[in-house]
Parts: structure tokens; sequence; C-alpha cells
């Protein structure tokens, strides 16, 4: 045999066999395809062996050599197939899940209530359980909740553009009443007392606005707890024994309370109540009877009945039960902090 026709053989065989090994689809095609061109006894590379005799002698060391590559070729042709089919089914074993049952879980990091949320809600539990009902009332007020049904007049310097969030004229309503960012949860006072005849027992809580720069002690929106007792037979020692219990509640062991005379427009009097802690009295919040321009603005008789109020800021409780020294940090969003309570 010429040796051009041999190698041309040889060629055809590579081409074949390669074509037939890539196109295995499974261990079945490829086994019938190893037997074709592998094949001990019949397959095709042998009988091409067998020919690389009938090539002339002097040819014979070329022959062979592209004899020995085309065997390569076909070698390499047949395990690349056999790899492909392996891997294809290995590939779909590592898609499904290796479970093992016997395995600890993964335990989901999961959010909590915001601190000032919690405190909210356990600010109401124990109020509740004083009596007190919850109140809401819009953080979006008028001139008259948040100061002249307060009895505070126009002229009082706590209706100061520069300490209020008044709101500009595009959001004045209907009737042209000027409103603004409630600087107080006192309004709520008068909201319920407007709707509904003595006696009253409820506390509302909720964000005020106020244009303080932010610092430790100070942000321009905070939250308060406003209580607001009014019965016929009420005084100021059933006011400090609500305080007292209030704080016994909250902060635990046997807290003393203490008043100091202050003074609010819409009390009289008016107090600042303080608690003991940690061998030092630490202001609580504002408190006081009544006042009966107070209850005159919303109807009721002042020599029928009479009441208490009181504000406390919630976030200065929740600090000091927490030893958290900066309000800054409630608003910062930081899950660092957040994610301690
Ligand atoms: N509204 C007062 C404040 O914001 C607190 C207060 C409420 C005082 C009720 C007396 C009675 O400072």
């Amino acid at each position: 045999m010429a040796l051009p026709d041999f190698l041309k053989q040889l060629d055809d065989l590579v081409a074949d066999a390669v074509q037939a090994f890539d196109s295995a689809s499974d261990s079945e095609s490829l086994e019938a395809a190893r037997i074709e061109f592998l094949g001990a006894k019949k397959g095709r590379l042998k009988a091409a062996q067998k020919q690389m005799g009938g090539v002339d002698k002097s040819d014979r060391p070329v022959a062979g050599k592209r004899f020995n590559e085309t065997k390569k070729q076909i070698d390499v042709a047949f395990k690349a197939a056999g790899e492909r089919l392996a891997g294809g089914t290995q590939a779909v074993a590592k898609a499904e899940p290796q479970f093992d049952p016997t395995l600890p879980g993964t335990s989901l990091r999961i959010g909590r209530l915001h601190p000032i949320t919690q405190t909210i809600e356990e600010l109401k539990d124990i109020m509740g359980r004083l009596g007190f009902s919850v109140a809401d009332g819009p953080e979006i007020e008028d001139e008259w909740h948040n100061f002249e049904a307060l009895n505070i007049p126009r002229e009082h310097p706590a209706r100061d553009p520069l300490d209020n969030f008044y709101l500009t004229t595009a959001q004045r309503t209907a009737d042209d009443k000027t409103l603004l960012l409630r600087s107080q949860t006192s309004t709520v006072q008068i909201r319920v007392m407007e709707n509904t005849p003595p006696p009253v027992r409820i506390i509302s809580l909720g964000r005020v606005y106020r244009p303080d720069t932010a610092d430790a002690t100070h942000y321009p929106m905070f939250h308060q707890i406003e209580g607001l007792l009014i019965d016929t037979h009420v005084t100021m020692a059933d006011l400090k024994s609500v305080l007292r219990l209030f704080a016994v509640s909250y902060l635990g062991g046997d807290v003393h309370i203490r008043f100091r005379p202050s003074f609010f427009p819409f009390t009289e009097p008016s107090v600042e109540a303080d608690y003991h802690w940690d061998d030092q009295w630490i202001e609580f919040g504002g408190a006081g009877m009544v006042d009966p321009n107070v209850l005159r603005a919303v109807g009721y008789d002042p020599e029928a009945v009479v009441g208490f109020a009181f504000g406390l800021g919630i976030e200065r409780l929740c600090m000091r039960r927490h030893g958290i020294t900066d309000i800054r940090e409630f608003y910062k969003n930081d899950v660092r902090f957040l994610h301690q309570f």
C-alpha cells in the first residue's frame, strides 16, 4: 500500500472516530463507538495497524509515527467523551442539595422592634394596668390644639416661629388655619376632652417636633408620653402616686418621686417631677393639675371636675433604662446598635 493512501486512511479514521465519540449521547453509544474504533480484534484502529504491514519498508517509520499519533488522538477523543458523559451526571448530582438532616440548623438574623417602639409598648402595658387607655392624635396640628386650648395665648413666647415647625401656607386648610408639627403630646388632651365627657383616663404616646440642634440629649423629633386623668375628686397626691407606680414598674425597685414647683400654661399648680435613681435625682418630666382655663376651653365645668396631666420624654426613659448616652443613636439606623435590644 502506498504511503499517501495509508496516511489518508488514518486521517479518515481520526475524523470518523472523533465524530463518533463526540456525538455519543450515553454510555451505550459510547461503548458501541469504542468497539468500532478501539476494539481489540475487529476495531478499525486494529485493522489500520495490520495494513501498516503492507506499506513499503522505507516508508514504515513515517507510517508508524503517524499511526501512533492517530491512536493517541482517538484515545483522547474517547476519554473526553467518557468524561463528558460522567461530568454530565456529576453536574446533575451537584445541583441537588447535599442535605444532611442531622446537621445543626443555620439560624436566621431576625429583625426586632426599635427600642423606642419596645419602650412605648411597655409603657402602654404599665399604664394599662393602672386603668389608662391609649388615645391618638395627629402629628400635624392646628394652633387651637397645640396652643390656644392649652391656655397658650397668641402673644406667648412658646408660639415663637423659631421654637416651632410651622408649615407653609401651601399646607393651610380651607379655613386658613395655620398648621404646625405638634410640639407636645398635650394636644391629645384637648382632642380627647373635646370628644368625650368626663371622667377621662388616657395616655397618648407619639412623636413631637421642636427645632433643636441635635446633640447628645436633643433631637428635632422625639417621643412623649402624655397622661390625663379627669374626675370629680383628683388631687396632687393621686398624681404623685400614679407617677411613682409608673416609675416603680418601669425602672424596678422602690423608686421615690419628688416634685419641684414649675410653670406650664395648661396646669396650675405645675411641677417638674424627678425620680431617685443611683443616688441621684433625675428629671422625669412636667406635670400638674389641669388649669381651669383648659377645662373651660373643651366645654368642661371647672367647678364640677378636676384632673391632673403629665408629659414625659420617652427617649430619656429608654436611655436611662439601657445606659444609652446619646439620643442620636436611636435615629442612625445602625443595625449594630439596634440589634442589642
Ligand atoms: N407638655 C409639656 C412639655 O412638653 C409637659 C407637660 C404635660 C406638663 C402635661 C404638664 C402637664 O414639656
